[in-house]
């Protein structure tokens, strides 16, 4: 993750640098608990409703005591410290087994324009089913096992070859003719992260929500990353197979479409 600017703990604000938490707390020692990472546009909180919505999901399905009501004061605190710092692209929000809230403004995590993807098998566990939980060393792990195959990050596949998401975000892909025109993306049952960002290229883009053979992502006409930090990012290739991605790796059509609807929409939601 991106170094970290300021933290709240419990409500006190601080240096991130300055701030800690007791080595005993699960949340280390374990990864037991919840986070969220919310984009701040100019200091102001995207779908911050929706984000908090899913750390309480994440952590009624862990068994977690969350303060909703808390939380909400120290993103109202640490956002009126430090989230006018022009430098503070992301907000982050962590609470642990130990029962303790941690809040991090952050910079945004540098993504290049295109990216390119390499598959790594994926099972994803079945308990942990709509969490968003602080276990993510497996989702971390795929993406340095990627960079040491040259790419920029993972592709999550099952052993059956099913397309399933990367490490941080959701695919979208339009497949190749005769099935061409209508983008896709996996669908939640297959246990991917129930993704804001999806969410909202859902509403914006008539899509079908439909398991992905590796094989027809391999063949697509072009493919698509959306997440929090990165917006939409077109897909360059696959396991060093190239998909078409513009002259100047700024995506075709499809991407193109959905990464200015989104921006439109960015825009009207912050008002
Ligand atoms: C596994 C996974 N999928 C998808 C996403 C994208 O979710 P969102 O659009 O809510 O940022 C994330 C975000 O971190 C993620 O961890």
């Amino acid at each position: 993750m991106a170094d970290a600017l300021l933290a709240s703990l419990d409500g006190r604000i601080a240096p991130a640098a300055e701030t800690s938490i007791p080595v005993t707390d699960d949340g280390l020692l374990r990864g037991d608990g919840v986070f969220e990472l919310i984009r701040l546009y100019d200091g102001r909180p995207f779908a911050l409703a929706e984000h908090l919505d899913r750390l309480a999901a994440s952590a009624a399905n862990l068994r977690l005591a969350l303060d909703r009501a808390a939380i909400e004061a120290d993103v109202a605190g640490l956002l009126a410290a430090g989230g006018g710092d022009p430098a503070a692209a992301c907000l982050r929000i962590v609470v642990t087994r130990g029962g303790r809230r941690l809040l991090l403004t952050e910079p945004l995590p540098a993504h290049p324009g295109a990216i390119r993807l390499a598959t790594v098998t994926y099972a994803p566990p079945r308990l942990l089913d709509g969490v968003k939980s602080l276990s993510y060393a497996a989702n971390m792990l795929a993406g340095r096992l990627a960079r040491e195959r040259g790419a920029d990050e993972a592709l999550l596949v099952t052993p059956h070859g099913r397309v399933l998401e990367a490490p941080t975000s959701s695919i979208f892909w339009v497949p190749a003719h005769p099935a061409g025109g209508t983008l896709r993306t996996p669908p939640l049952g297959d246990h991917i992260l129930a993704s804001i960002t999806r969410s909202r290229v859902l509403d914006l883009v008539p899509t079908e929500e439909r398991p992905c053979p590796l094989e027809e992502l391999l063949a697509a006409e072009e493919a698509f990353l959306v997440s929090t930090t990165r917006e939409v990012q077109p897909v360059a290739s696959v396991d060093g197979q190239a998909l078409p991605c513009g002259t100047g790796g700024e995506g075709g059509p499809r991407t193109r479409e959905a990464a200015a609807l989104l921006r439109a929409r960015i825009a009207a939601e912050l008002g």
